[in-house]
């Protein structure tokens, strides 16, 4: 059965405490989000936690304290009074990206940073905790809506974090010979047994999120755009598939490829997906259980978007636009949709008809990257409960494929 996969969404909401009690309600969010990316470290040793394996990727540690930063740079600082920053040296430590915000460390050097220790992490992470929930539980009511606006993207900001955990660390770990599994008892996603292809007829739909709760900014303006007519697959590329591509000589024929494509496969040598391991004629993929054989029903996953690009033409197909698999996913036919690998999409991160960032240094969150990226839609085995939605827009570079990322084909003949 098709996945469902929500229209409008409920990201970092936690179910009401006490109807009315918006206090309670919050508190009760933060902590869940808080208490997520713990869990999600928790299995990894103070030595796996200061690693970084390239500079895409950063350290357990790092993301820990940067969600941290983000709630004491833009919510504990600027509305909690006499608040005293943990260690004033850590806003320089943990700044990802938002030069409004000052000076920070240089990303691809994070993986040199020894100290503070996890230990002092997890008391950084205590201290400021305190601060947040002090703030919700006593701002004034005059000020609660805006600090709640606030309380809300940094949850959000922090369970995209929290993908990024797990996606960063099994990069590291891909670099160890000994194929380390981040949790030996770890299972995969079953994906669902589907086949066909979903048609759309041609119409003029709604894009973009319109609904009351929580988005990002890069969702909107909700605008309505001409789609199909399109066949989307119902169900994802398969690993079956994907040997087939390479039996039939896909990572070496250039035809098949972008030329920016190719000149990226020949310099990095692919000749399979990310994580890919041969030995003694059979395939395995490094996975968070450790190194597994692969199997041929599951979807394919750490593709970049020219082996996607690749993929499709091979099979006689496209890959989809955003619009189209945003479309196809509203009708409920697409199975794994959401939960499984995100979906490259052939549309390039543009800003919707009329966007623009917000003023300040939270404007800096999506709109300074649309350019030369890629969408991908859906969400991954790594994407926390809650936070999936029919309009979301993650974007990479296209030769990115460290992240969950497979493909579901579209095809236009009629
Ligand atoms: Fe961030």
């Amino acid at each position: 059965m098709p996945r469902p996969i929500p229209v409008t969404n409920n990201d970092a909401r936690a179910p009401s405490t006490a109807p009315g009690d918006e206090r309670a309600h919050w508190l009760t969010a933060y902590r869940r989000v808080r208490d997520e990316t713990e869990r999600r470290a928790a299995p990894l040793s103070p030595e796996d936690q200061v690693i970084q394996s390239m500079a895409d990727a950063s350290p357990t540690k790092w993301h820990r304290a940067h969600t941290t930063w983000f709630f004491e740079q833009f919510l504990v600082t600027p509305h909690l009074p006499f608040y005293r920053p943990f260690d004033e040296r850590f806003a320089y430590l943990f700044n990802s990206y938002y030069v409004a915000a000052g000076p920070r460390h240089a990303r691809p050097a994070r993986g040199l940073i020894t100290r503070p220790s996890a230990d002092a992490v997890a008391a950084y992470r205590a201290h400021v905790d305190a601060a947040v929930e002090k703030l919700i539980g006593e701002a004034p009511s005059a000020s609660l809506a805006d600090i709640l606006a606030i309380v809300e993207i940094g949850l959000n900001h922090e369970q995209q974090h929290q993908e990024l955990m797990l996606t960063d660390i099994l990069h590291a770990f891909g670099q160890n010979p000994t194929n380390p599994a981040y949790a030996a008892d770890w299972q995969p996603p079953r994906a669902a047994a589907e086949a066909g292809f979903l048609d759309l007829p041609e119409g003029v739909r709604t894009i973009g999120y319109d609904g009351q709760g929580f988005c990002f900014d890069n969702e909107q303006p909700a605008h309505r755009a001409l789609v199909g007519p399109v066949h989307i697959a119902r169900a994802l590329v398969t690993n079956a598939q994907w040997l087939d591509f390479m039996r039939d000589g896909g990572y070496e024929t250039p035809a098949l490829w972008l030329s920016d494509g190719w000149t990226t496969a020949q310099a990095e040598g692919w000749t399979a997906p990310g994580h890919w391991r041969e030995a003694d004629g059979k395939w395995f993929s490094l996975t968070l259980a450790g190194l597994k054989p692969v199997d041929p029903a599951a979807p394919v996953c750490h593709l970049s978007y020219y082996e996607a690009d690749a993929f499709a033409r091979w099979a006689g197909k496209h890959l989809p636009s955003e619009s189209e698999w945003e479309v196809a996913a509203r009708t409920g036919g697409l199975a794994d949709a959401c939960g499984i690998v995100w979906q490259w999409t052939r549309s390039a991160y543009a800003p919707y008809p009329g966007y623009r960032a917000a003023p300040g240094a939270l404007g800096e969150y999506n709109g300074k990257f649309m350019v030369n990226q890629m969408v991908l839609r859906g969400s991954s085995l790594a994407t926390p409960d809650g936070h999936s939605r029919v309009t979301y827009r993650n974007f990479f570079y296209p030769p990115a494929r460290w992240q969950f990322t497979g493909l579901r084909l579209a095809d236009y003949s009629t």
